[in-house]
C-alpha cells in the first residue's frame, strides 16, 4: 500500500524545498535535470527554464548526479567545488517500486563548525591523493646502475665499491647520508646488480604515507577490512615486490607502531593483510635509507633498536658533496649531459671560474642542489659556456656574502656604532623567513626537501610558509 500525503499539492512541496537550507536538484535515470530549486539556479547563474531538460553535468560544475542515477549508489558528504566555493554534497538514488528512476542531490555551504570538520577531512584526502600520486611515479623497476654513480673521490669510490660488493648477497642494506647525496641512486644500483634484478624494485617513501594507511599499503587488506576499502581487497606493496627488492626510503620517518609490524614481517618472512586471518609468505630484500641519525633516534626511543640492527646489516654512508669537492666537476659534466637532453642542447661546458665557484660552495643540498643550479644556468644560457653570471646570486656572491657576514658581525660587536635594536620577535622572524627562502632556493622549490634541509617537519614548514607568505 502506498502512503499518500492527503491534500499536499505540488506548490506545497516546492515551498517546502525553498525553506530547506539545502539546495536541491533532481535528475532522471539519464542524468537529465527534472527539477532544480530557484536558489540553486541563482547560485550557479542559470534559470529553472534553462536548466530543466539539460544533462546535469552541463549545468552544475563537478556534478556526479548522472553517475548516481546510473549506479544507484548513494554518495554522502562529498566535497564539491562549485563557483569557487566548496560545497558539501549528498547524492541519493531514487528507487520507485524497486526500480532506479533517478537521483536527488543536495548541497549546502558548510557552517563554521562543520567547516572545520570538512577541512580536516579535505586535508586528509589531499594527503592521501598526494601519496597515491607519488606512488604512481615511484612504483617502477630500478632505473639506475652503478655506472650512473659518478665520482672519483676516495670516499665515493669506497662507498660505491662496498655497494657493488654487497649487491649480490641477500643482506639488508642501510644507506645513510645527507639529503641529495644520492641514496636512492645507490638503492637502484644495488637492486640492478643483484640476483633479484628481474623481479620488482618497489620504492616506498615512508615520510609520505599517512600513518593510518601504512599497514594496508605495505601488507594489503582483505575484502571489507574497513569502510572505504576496495571490494575484493588489495595486495600490499610487500606482496607486489615479492622476490624483488623493497626500498624503504626515509625509514627514520616510519611511526613506531609501524616499526614493530615491519620488524615482525621481516623476522617471520610473512605478512598478514589487514582484516585477514591467513598469512602470506614473502621473499624480499630490504634496502633502507635515511638522512636522519638513526643511532640518536634509537637512544631517544623514537626508533626501535631491534629494527635498526636488522636493517643496518651493511651500512653504506655516502659522504656529503662538500667533503668530496674533487667530484664536483665530473658530476656536473654528467648532470649537464642529462640536462642537455632535456633542453635540446649540445656542447655545454663550464668556464674554469664557474668550476672554482662550484667547488667553493658548501652544498647543503648536495648533488640535488648542484643539479638545480645547473638547470637554472642552462635555462638562462645563450651560448654554450656557463659563466659566473649564469649562477644564482647566492653562489656567485659567496665571497661577498662572507665578507658582509664578517662585517656585520664586527659591526654588531662594535660599541661605537651599534645597529638599531629591533624587538627579538621581529629579528627571529626575519631570520626564519630568510632561512626558509634560502632552503627553498637550494632545494629548487621542492618543499619537502627544503623542510628536510631545515630539519623541520613538513606541516610546520607549510605553516611557516603561510605565515611568511612564501609562495
Ligand atoms: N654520484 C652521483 N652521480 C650522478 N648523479 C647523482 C649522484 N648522486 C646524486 N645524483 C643525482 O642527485 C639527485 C638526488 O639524488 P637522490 O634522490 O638519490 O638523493 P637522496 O640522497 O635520496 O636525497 P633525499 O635524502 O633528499 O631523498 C638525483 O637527481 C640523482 O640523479
Ligand atoms: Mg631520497
Amino acid at each position: 500500500m502506498k502512503l499518500e500525503m492527503r491534500g499536499l499539492s505540488i506548490d506545497w512541496l516546492i515551498e517546502i524545498i525553498h525553506l530547506c537550507i539545502e539546495r536541491i536538484v533532481i535528475v532522471d535515470h539519464n542524468g537529465i535535470i527534472v527539477y532544480i530549486d530557484e536558489a540553486y539556479c541563482e547560485f550557479i547563474g542559470t534559470t529553472f527554464d534553462d536548466a530543466v531538460g539539460r544533462p546535469v553535468q552541463e549545468i552544475i560544475e563537478n556534478s556526479r548526479m548522472q553517475i548516481v542515477a546510473k549506479t544507484g549508489e548513494k554518495e554522502i558528504e562529498h566535497l564539491q567545488p562549485i563557483n569557487g566555493s566548496v560545497m558539501i554534497a549528498n547524492r541519493y538514488p531514487i528507487f520507485i517500486d524497486g526500480k532506479l528512476v533517478g537521483a536527488v542531490g543536495t548541497v549546502i555551504f558548510p557552517d563554521p563548525d562543520n567547516l572545520r570538520h570538512f577541512k580536516n577531512k579535505m586535508s586528509n584526502l589531499l594527503e592521501e591523493l598526494n601519496f597515491y600520486k607519488n606512488k604512481a611515479v615511484n612504483e617502477l623497476t630500478s632505473k639506475y646502475s652503478f655506472d650512473d654513480l659518478i665520482g672519483n673521490s676516495q670516499a665515493f669510490i669506497e662507498a660505491k665499491a662496498l655497494g657493488e660488493k654487497v649487491a649480490g648477497n641477500e643482506s639488508s642494506v642501510l644507506v645513510t647520508g645527507e639529503s641529495g647525496t644520492g641514496k636512492e641512486l645507490f638503492a637502484h644500483a644495488i637492486h640492478q646488480n643483484s640476483m633479484r634484478s628481474h623481479f620488482p624494485f618497489i620504492a616506498i617513501n615512508c615520510a609520505s604515507i599517512p600513518e593510518v594507511l601504512f599497514e594496508s599499503e605495505l601488507f594489503g587488506y582483505e575484502d571489507g577490512a574497513f569502510t572505504g576499502a576496495k571490494k575484493g581487497g588489495k595486495e600490499g606493496l610487500f606482496k607486489v615486490a615479492n622476490k624483488g627488492t623493497v626500498f624503504l626510503d626515509e625509514i627514520g620517518d616510519m611511526p613506531l607502531s609501524m616499526q614493530s609490524k615491519l620488524l615482525r614481517a621481516l623476522q617471520e618472512k610473512e605478512i598478514q593483510p589487514v582484516g585477514g586471518q591467513k598469512t602470506i609468505p614473502i621473499d624480499l630484500r630490504i634496502i633502507a635509507a635515511t638522512n636522519r641519525d638513526l643511532t640518536k633516534m634509537v637512544e631517544d626511543g623514537t626508533f626501535r633498536q631491534d629494527l635498526y640492527y636488522r636493517l643496518n646489516v651493511i651500512n653504506i654512508e655516502i659522504p656529503p658533496l662538500r667533503d668530496r669537492k674533487e667530484d664536483i666537476a665530473a658530476i656536473s659534466k654528467k648532470l649537464l649531459q642529462k640536462l642537455e637532453r632535456k633542453f635540446y642542447r649540445k656542447g655545454t661546458v663550464l668556464s674554469p671560474k664557474v668550476v672554482m665557484r662550484l667547488e667553493g660552495h658548501k652544498w647543503p643540498g648536495n648533488v640535488r642542489e648542484l643539479e638545480n643550479v645547473l638547470e637554472r644556468a642552462i635555462n638562462v644560457l645563450d651560448g654554450t659556456v656557463i659563466k659566473s653570471e649564469h649562477l644564482p646570486l647566492y653562489i656567485r656572491d659567496q665571497e661577498i656574502n662572507q665578507r658582509e657576514e664578517e662585517f656585520s658581525m664586527a659591526e654588531s660587536t662594535s660599541t661605537l656604532d651599534l645597529p638599531a635594536v629591533k624587538p627579538l620577535k621581529v629579528t627571529i622572524a626575519r631570520a626564519e623567513k630568510r632561512a626558509i627562502t634560502h632552503a627553498l632556493e637550494i632545494a629548487g622549490g621542492d618543499k619537502l626537501a627544503a623542510a628536510k634541509l631545515l630539519g623541520i617537519g613538513k606541516t610546520s614548514f607549510y605553516d611557516k610558509c603561510k605565515i611568511y607568505e612564501i609562495r
